[in-house]
């Protein structure tokens, strides 16, 4: 698997014709394009929303609990409830939103700690908002993009899928397999010239992911682990390079605009440098 480019390890896989790519009609200037964001209510996901409305679209910014106060008031700008664990949530935030160009699956929860103490209640939680809940907004969005031609899906999962990283067996686990279904989607809709991408961010101590996770995660680091949790915690307090939510905002704009078939875009100093370590 080389990176930056389609999955090709299957032998499968490389014999099928590559589809040229049409020349993407999505920069500013052209006709005013609707982007669907999930998980707005703040970090990665608000900076995206605040990028695409600095650069024209029309951003349809989705939140559990819809707040006004968060981003700027714009005619260009709506809030829609949605939770992408809820099919009656994501019908009904389809219905009122109208036709889509794009869709960007931010949303996501996270979980550290020791698998073996990780209660499967929660293991199923994480897949059901990460892993579930990024199908399910992708399948709900197809067919209106296969009918029209056009589209691009961008799945936001995370550094971990390109390196290793203790106490996050689970999280990991429910991001790689956006990441196998991300390369694999990509593939299958080519023939109907939509796009699906992966951004990987790194590490924000900015965003609002550890505080949301907090309580999902108390007690999972049971006695025996505690030694090997502290240095862990320790490294991961010291990072040499973290990732900013304009990083990740701006890695979205490149995923959405790309006509060259890139499919990962890692985003922030530490994912770029784990990327290129690979
Ligand atoms: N921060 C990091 O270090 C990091 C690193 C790599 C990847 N990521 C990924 O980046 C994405 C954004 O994370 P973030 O750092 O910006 O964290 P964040 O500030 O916690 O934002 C996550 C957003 O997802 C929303 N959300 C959670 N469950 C949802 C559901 N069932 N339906 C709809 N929305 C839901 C949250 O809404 P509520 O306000 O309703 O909870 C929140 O708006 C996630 O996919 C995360 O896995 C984060």
């Amino acid at each position: 698997m080389k990176y930056g480019s389609y999955i090709v390890d299957s032998p499968i896989c490389v014999s099928y014709p590559r589809q040229v790519h049409p020349k993407v009609d999505l920069q500013k200037g052209d006709l005013m394009k609707t982007v669907l964001i999930t998980g707005t209510s703040s970090g990665y996901g608000l900076e995206i929303a605040r990028h695409f409305l600095t650069q024209g679209w029309k951003v349809i910014a989705t939140m559990r609990t819809p707040r006004e106060d968060v981003l700027p008031r714009s005619e260009r700008l709506r809030i829609l409830a949605l939770d992408v664990t809820k099919p009656e949530s994501i019908e009904a935030a389809l219905e009122a939103c109208g036709p889509l160009d794009v869709l960007i699956n931010n949303a996501g929860i996270g979980v550290v700690g020791a698998f073996e103490a990780t209660p499967m209640s929660t293991v199923r939680e994480v897949f059901e908002t990460n892993t579930f809940g990024v199908m399910a907004m992708t399948q709900a969005v197809l067919p209106q993009f296969r009918a029209r031609r056009s589209g691009v899906v961008v799945n936001v999962t995370s550094s971990v899928t390109l390196a290793r990283m203790p106490l996050a067996a689970a999280y990991t686990a429910s991001k790689m397999a956006i990441e196998g279904f991300t390369g694999s989607l990509a593939f299958e809709l080519e023939a109907f010239h939509i796009r699906v991408k992966l951004v990987e961010p790194g590490y924000a101590p900015t965003t609002r992911f550890t505080s949301n996770g907090g309580k999902r995660m108390e007690g999972l680091i049971p006695e025996a682990y505690a030694p090997f949790a502290e240095r862990t915690f320790a490294a991961f307090a010291q990072p040499a390079a973290v990732t900013l939510e304009s990083d990740v905002a701006e890695a979205v704009w490149r995923a959405v605009n790309d006509a060259t078939g890139q499919l990962r875009f890692p985003a922030g100093a530490d994912a770029v440098a784990l990327a290129q370590a690979r």
